[in-house]
């Protein structure tokens, strides 16, 4: 299954990218996480994309798609992947048909979660992150606290509040994200690949919606019947 995961900053594609891995078997490739493990160590392309990450802009097309190229060749990517964060342009979609016609493949399902923009704000301001990069877990004080504060439930590693995480950034992500991003809904819709999802609720629940529309049953969610993968 070749999944991309579609929705505002803090829609939740994270939280559940995490539990999608865990049952199809599939990595996540997030472009979110590539870009803070290249800032993180410093590299060149890491330090140019900060600037735009801090300011809530995106990085540049041609950056992106590069990293996109580069994770979608290797070998674990070829049993399916969840996309997290991108494609976020039309011409970053494009580029993906590009990339995927060339190895032979085809995005499956485009799962669209709908969140309403100030529980967005609530969400991302209020967000913990694990700073153990292997595990990128994340929390909330209020919806989902850990049951230490400051400590990730899962590995022990310490918490954060990411730099993009502030209320000022976290509106210009969101005008970006109306801007650029939303009219993905519709290049996909045109394919006939999206499949909607209301983000609020509980986190399992949700979850459980996106299972049900991939078509657990098979095991497999694309319309090969389980057989081709
Ligand atoms: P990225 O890291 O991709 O950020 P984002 O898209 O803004 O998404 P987030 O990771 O903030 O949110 P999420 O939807 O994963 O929510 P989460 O599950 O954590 O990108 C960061 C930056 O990198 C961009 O701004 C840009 O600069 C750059 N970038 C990345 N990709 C790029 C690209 N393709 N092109 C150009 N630039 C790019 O949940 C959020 C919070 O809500 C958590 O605390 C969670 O616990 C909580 N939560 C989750 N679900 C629920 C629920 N159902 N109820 C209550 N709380 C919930």
């Amino acid at each position: 299954m070749n999944l991309i995961l579609l929705g505002g900053p803090g829609a939740g594609k994270g939280t559940q990218a995490k539990k999608l891995i865990e049952k199809y078997a599939i990595p996540q490739i997030s472009t979110g996480d590539i870009l803070r493990a290249a800032v993180k160590a410093g590299t060149e392309m890491g330090r140019k994309a900060k600037e735009y990450m801090d300011a809530g802009k995106l990085v540049p097309d041609e950056v992106v798609i590069g990293i996109i190229r580069d994770r979608l060749a290797q070998a674990d990517a070829k049993k399916g992947f969840i996309l997290d964060g991108f494609p976020r342009t039309v011409p970053q979609a494009e580029a993906l048909d590009k990339v995927l016609g060339g190895l032979s493949a085809k995005i499956d399902h485009v799962v669209s979660i709908d969140v309403d923009e100030e529980a967005l704000v609530t969400r991302l301001t209020g967000r913990r992150t694990c700073k153990n990069a292997a595990c990128g877990q994340m929390f909330h004080i209020k919806f989902t606290p850990a049951k230490k504060e400051g400590i990730c439930d899962k590995c022990g590693g310490e918490l954060y509040l990411r730099d993009d995480d502030n209320e000022t950034t976290v509106r210009s992500r969101l005008a970006t994200y109306n801007q650029a991003t939303k009219p993905l809904i519709d290049y996909y819709t045109k394919k006939g690949l999206v499949r909607p999802i209301a983000g609020v609720g509980g986190i399992d629940d949700i979850y459980n919606k996106i299972v049900g529309i991939l078509g657990a049953g098979s095991g497999c969610a694309c319309s090969c019947g389980g057989g081709k993968h």
